[in-house]
Parts: structure tokens; sequence; C-alpha cells
């Protein structure tokens, strides 16, 4: 697949109908499962929850259409890259996934909307497995 940094179906549509809110909300939703999660918090030191949360919050609203405010604080996602020091096992991908179904439920967005951003996601999580 294409990296998930570009491309895509129409992103600008997730922003428009959603907003910042919606994108924050579906992040707040996941990053509140972590914790609780025995594969998953190992990796996410307890002190960096909040701004890994709002880095999470800024590629999404860059990358489905609203301001790139992500671009100016981290650079080029090179998601690949920064994912390199995780062990991101078929596991790991599939509890990721899973927490993130999970959020996107509770977030509540119409249909049509979960119809982009569930695959997208799906889909990086799947192009981030870098272990057996
Ligand atoms: C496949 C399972 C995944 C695991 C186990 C995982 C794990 C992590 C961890 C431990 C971090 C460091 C937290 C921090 O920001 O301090 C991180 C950062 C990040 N992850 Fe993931 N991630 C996964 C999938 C994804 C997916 C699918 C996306 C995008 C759609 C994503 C986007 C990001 C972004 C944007 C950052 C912050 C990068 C930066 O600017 O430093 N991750 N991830």
């Amino acid at each position: 697949m294409s990296s998930p940094e570009s491309g895509s179906s129409n992103p600008t549509t997730v922003f428009d109908a959603v907003g910042e809110t919606g994108l924050r909300q579906l992040v707040h939703a996941f990053y509140r499962r972590v914790p609780g999660d025995d594969l998953l918090a190992p990796m996410y030191p307890v002190a960096e929850l909040p701004a890994a949360e709002r880095r999470l919050g800024d590629f999404l609203i860059y990358r489905f259409g609203g301001p790139d405010t992500y671009l100016h604080e981290r650079g080029n996602p090179a998601l690949r890259m920064r994912h390199a020091p995780f062990s991101i096992t078929p596991a790991a991908r599939d509890r990721w996934v899973s927490l993130m179904d999970a959020a996107l439920l509770e977030a509540g967005f119409p249909m049509e909307v979960t119809a982009v951003v569930r695959p997208f996601l799906h889909e990086a999580a799947t192009f981030l497995i870098n272990r057996a």
C-alpha cells in the first residue's frame, strides 16, 4: 500500500464533517484505553500520554484536511521511522486497532466518516508492523 502520510480518498471530508473537536475526541477515547492495556501500556510512559495524545491528534487533523500544525511541530511524519523503536508485532497492531475501533464506536462519527477513517487507521497500522 501507499504510505499513510499521503494520498487517500477525499481527506477533506473528514475534517469538514467532524472538525478538530471530533478528531480530538477520537484520539482521547483511544488514549484513555491505553494505560489499561497489557500489551500497549508498557510502550507509552504514563508521563508522555498527554503529549502522545496531542501528537496523534495533530497528525490526524493534518492528514484529514485540517491545519498542518503537526508538520510545523514535528516535521515529516516518517511514521515507519518514528515507530522503529517500538516492537510492533502483528499482535500489537491488532491490539492498537481494537482499541481504536472501540474509540471510533465511542466517538460516534457519521457512518460515511467512519467508512473513511476506519480503513485508513487499519491499513496504516498494518504498514507499521516492524517485528515478526
Ligand atoms: C500499529 C500499532 C501502533 C503502535 C503500537 C504505536 C505506538 C506508538 C508509540 C509507542 C508512540 C510514541 C508515543 C509518543 O508520541 O510519544 C507512537 C507515536 C505516534 N504514532 Fe503510533 N503506534 C501504532 C500505530 C499508529 C498509527 C496507525 C498511526 C497513524 C495513523 C500512528 C501515528 C503516530 C504518531 C503521529 C505518533 C507521534 C510521532 C511523533 O511525532 O513523534 N501510530 N506510536
